[in-house]
């Protein structure tokens, strides 16, 4: 064993050539090598003709996945349908079949696979005939089913109290709102009308109800709170549009009583008192986003009008989610579907990255590091040239394709990757040039979060990343041509090697691995066609086989992220502080294993004046870090002070940065000003502000329109099936995320949010073989 370790790593010093196309020669030597080393691979044949599969894992580190075959045949309004249910206790290594288990019963693949905590899994099923419908659930990890019946059709798939799996809340498609707490065995109806629900923190229900009207009358919504379960429901907001949830935040947009016009509101205390967001109003045509948030802060999308073309911008608030500053101008967002590129870089904190729409109207990439205080155009990979987008040969930036280009059509068959535990690695498709380009995208890598970039593969790849960042894996995208490799690399994707996994090749539809990126065993999921038939395959590779050797600490170095220059004390300084990781060595062949963990020693940096945003009323002039009054804030001063609590109007103008951690320093000093002086306007009459009195008790008190989310999604579904079903067979591959966000982020008046999983290949069109 230790002596092919050891082979492996002096493969590693080879000079290795980028990409593998040119160096594959290179390796083929050594191929024999490690199909050898490699175990027989492992593969399981599904007896099944099915057009989709939904996978699932079942717990953390526990192997169990569940495999949802569906097969369906859109036939008029009539659905015909078939599902098989296939469970696996080895990470995907070999499937039983345990359909009778959910006795034959067609199941609902739109709704996925529901996860729970600690083993609970529910399937809806569909039961033609009646009126109800019938659910099956497990609470040991899908070992055994119990059949349910509800007293009515959902919706929308159940969903499981963050806090307590074993409450369960669901609309019914009379958009009626049913909660069980025992797990489904008995439910009861705690409100009618309900057009929207969320799960909030600590047992919180929030869900938005019209009173008299449907969800469909755009009418008036009242936003309802329920902190037992229904047995009390507070109505905390008056004539909502629509609400949403991020971190710590709750948020309504609210019209404002002139015309058609929208505000937002945000509450930090579970909707008892409101604040006025301090962004622009926007009309019943645009829309408000909430782009991500955690329990400090807020990146907001708001689609503002101008011109021909819409501009979009995007802000981000303070702590108390009430302020806001323009981050980024001109954001990429398309309104036909809610497609925007704005990616957390979750493997280094403060990065993310999106896209804007250029003057000339091109979509161009850019990347913050510093949480969305500055944006600047990625660097352009040093092994990389220039494409025919760019003026100039030898100075353009590195773009990156997301969900917009997958929007779009383009060849991109995943999303930019990166893991929390894989520190400062992003692994996504790009283009070289002044902007993206619509030819072939290759995948590009970057090591340290997002500041240098290296491209890694020709051509669009399915890609995993494998324990905790040290094996990453890559198969090509061949929606035409079976294949039968599968690349790798040990070296954070500098060099890949290539592994033929099985003799007869299969046509590929998708990588799967346990979600956490801590497993070494990967799948690769396809099918066979033959004339008169056509399976799904998974093939299983089990990467412990190689990497044998577990790491120690020779193996890790330490790394300082965010450092660009080493020469600068307050290198590598971000939010007010600065980290060191240990990081695996680039040569180090060996496993970090399931119980890696992440070590850092953050260290705390002295305060500038950068560490600090202007407060509402202040401004920075270009080039300058001072915040100074903002002479002209015509009506803004007066709907603050309208809807603004007392404390909020009392400002030095500078407020730290959410999440900023600086010490000591240069602290700006400055004595607090009573913003509520300036509200004394001739515009305020006395009218007015009786309401804004009452306005602080009884929340807010306008006209409405409301969003239909729920209907919009159900469109979704329905248009894609239609499209992609048709004649042709959906060949749809879907993963479930294993546990239910805690921190999700909703988007708010998004025209239509995203579900909860995420389609990987979504329709291969091939002509259907019926029997
Ligand atoms: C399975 O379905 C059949 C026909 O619908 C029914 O008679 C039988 O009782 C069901 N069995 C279980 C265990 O639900
Ligand atoms: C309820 O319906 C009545 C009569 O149809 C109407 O006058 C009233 O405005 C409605 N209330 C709401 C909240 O939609
Ligand atoms: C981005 O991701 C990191 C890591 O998962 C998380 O801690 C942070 O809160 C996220 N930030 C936002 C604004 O969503
Ligand atoms: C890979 O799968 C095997 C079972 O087939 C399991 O024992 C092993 O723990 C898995 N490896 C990892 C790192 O998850
Ligand atoms: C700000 O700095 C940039 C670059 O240093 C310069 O081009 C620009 O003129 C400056 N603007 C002002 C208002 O000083």
């Amino acid at each position: 064993m230790r002596a092919k370790s050891n082979w492996l790593e002096d493969l590693c010093f080879l000079k290795c050539l980028p990409g593998l196309g040119s160096g594959a020669s290179l390796f083929t030597v050594h191929l024999a090598y490690i199909l050898f080393i490699l175990h027989p691979f492992l593969h399981y044949t599904f007896k099944d003709l099915s057009g989709s599969v939904s996978l699932a894992w079942v717990g953390d580190g526990t192997g169990v996945i569940l495999a949802l075959t569906t097969f369906q045949v859109p036939f008029f309004m009539i659905r015909l349908g078939q599902s098989k249910l296939y469970r696996s206790e080895n990470y995907g290594k070999t499937f039983e079949d345990v359909t009778n288990l959910i006795n034959n019963t067609f199941i609902r693949s739109e709704f996925g696979i529901a996860i729970g905590n600690s083993g609970k899994v529910i399937l809806t099923g569909e039961v033609s005939g009646g009126h109800g419908s019938r659910i099956f659930v497990s609470d040991d990890f899908g070992k055994t089913f119990t059949p349910r019946d509800l007293p009515f059709n959902p919706l929308m798939q159940i969903t499981y109290n963050p806090d307590n799996s074993n409450v369960l809340l669901v609309l019914s498609n009379s958009y009626e709102l049913w909660l069980s707490e025992d797990f489904g065995s008995n439910w009861k109806k705690i409100h009618d009308t309900v057009c929207l629900v969320k799960w909030g923190r600590k047992n919180t229900i929030f869900f938005t109800a019209n009173h008299n009207g449907s969800c469909t009358d755009r009418g008036m919504l009242e936003l309802k709170r329920s902190t037992d379960y229904g047995k009390t429901i507070k109505t905390v907001a008056n004539k909502i549009y629509s609400f949403g949830l991020g971190g710590r935040f709750l948020f309504a947009s609210v019209m404002t009583g002139k015309g058609t016009l929208r505000m937002i509101y945000v509450s930090v205390d579970q909707g008892e008192t409101w604040n006025m967001a301090q962004l622009p109003p926007v009309g019943h045509e645009q829309f408000y986003s909430i782009l991500g948030a955690n329990d400090e802060m807020v990146f907001m999308h708001v689609d503002e009008p101008g011109g021909q073309y819409r501009i979009r911008h995007h802000y981000v608030s303070d702590d108390r989610g009430t302020v806001y500053s323009k981050s980024l101008e001109r954001h990429l967002y398309t309104t036909t579907n809610g497609d925007t590129d704005f990616t957390n870089v979750t493997s280094l904190r403060g990065v993310f990255i999106t896209s804007v729409l250029a003057e000339d109207n091109s979509v161009q990439s850019v990347v913050s590091f510093d949480q969305g205080g500055e944006w600047v155009p990625l660097r352009k990979p040093a092994n990389s040239k220039c494409d025919a987008t760019a003026k100039d040969p030898d100075k353009c930036s590195l773009h990156i394709h997301a969900a917009y280009s997958i929007a779009m059509k383009l060849n991109v068959p995943m999303l930019p990757l990166t893991e929390p535990n894989a520190v400062g690695l992003i692994l996504a498709h790009g283009s070289v040039g002044d902007a993206i380009s619509v030819m072939k995208p290759d995948v590009y890598v970057s090591d340290d979060g997002g500041y240098t970039w290296m491209k890694a593969l020709d051509g669009p790849h399915h890609y995993a990343i494998l324990d905790s960042g040290g094996l990453l894996v890559a198969v090509e995208q061949s929606p035409t041509q079976p294949i039968n490799v599968i690349k790798f690399s040990t070296d954070e994707g500098q060099c890949w090697r290539a592994y033929t996994f099985t003799k007869e090749p299969i046509y590929f539809t998708g990588l799967a691995s346990e979600p956490g990126a801590r497993s070494m065993n990967v799948s690769v999921w396809g099918y066979r066609d033959s004339l008169l038939s056509q399976y799904w395959i998974s093939i299983t590779i089990d990467f412990r086989d190689l990497l044998t050797r577990d790491c120690d600490d020779k193996d890790y170095v330490q790394w300082l992220a965010h450092s660009d220059d080493i020469s600068d004390p307050n290198d590598g300084c971000m939010l007010g502080y600065k980290e060191r990781f240990l990081r695996l060595r680039k040569d180090s062949v060996c496993w970090n294993g399931r119980d890696y963990q992440v070590n850092t020693q953050p260290t705390p940096c002295p305060c500038t004046l950068d560490d600090f945003l202007c407060d509402f009323g202040y401004y920075r002039q270009e080039n300058s870090s001072e915040c100074v009054e903002q002479p002209d804030l015509k009506g803004k001063v007066l709907e603050f002070c309208l809807h603004g609590k007392e404390e909020l109007l009392q400002t030095s103008g500078y407020r730290k940065i959410p999440g900023d951690k600086c010490e000591g320093g240069n602290m700006p000093e400055r004595k607090e000003i009573d913003l509520s002086k300036r509200c004394v306007s001739d515009l305020v009459g006395p009218e007015l502000l009786v309401n804004s009195r009452s306005s602080k008790s009884v929340p807010i008190v306008m006209t409405v329109i409301v969003v239909m989310l729920l209907i919009i999604a159900a469109g979704v579904v329905f248009i894609k099936k239609y499209v992609c079903g048709g004649r042709f067979l959906v060949h749809r591959y879907s993963v479930l995320q294993q546990h239910v966000e805690e921190n999700a982020v909703d988007g708010m008046d998004d025209p239509a949010s995203r579900g909860s999983w995420t389609v990987m290949a979504a329709c291969s069109e091939y002509d259907l073989i019926l029997y």
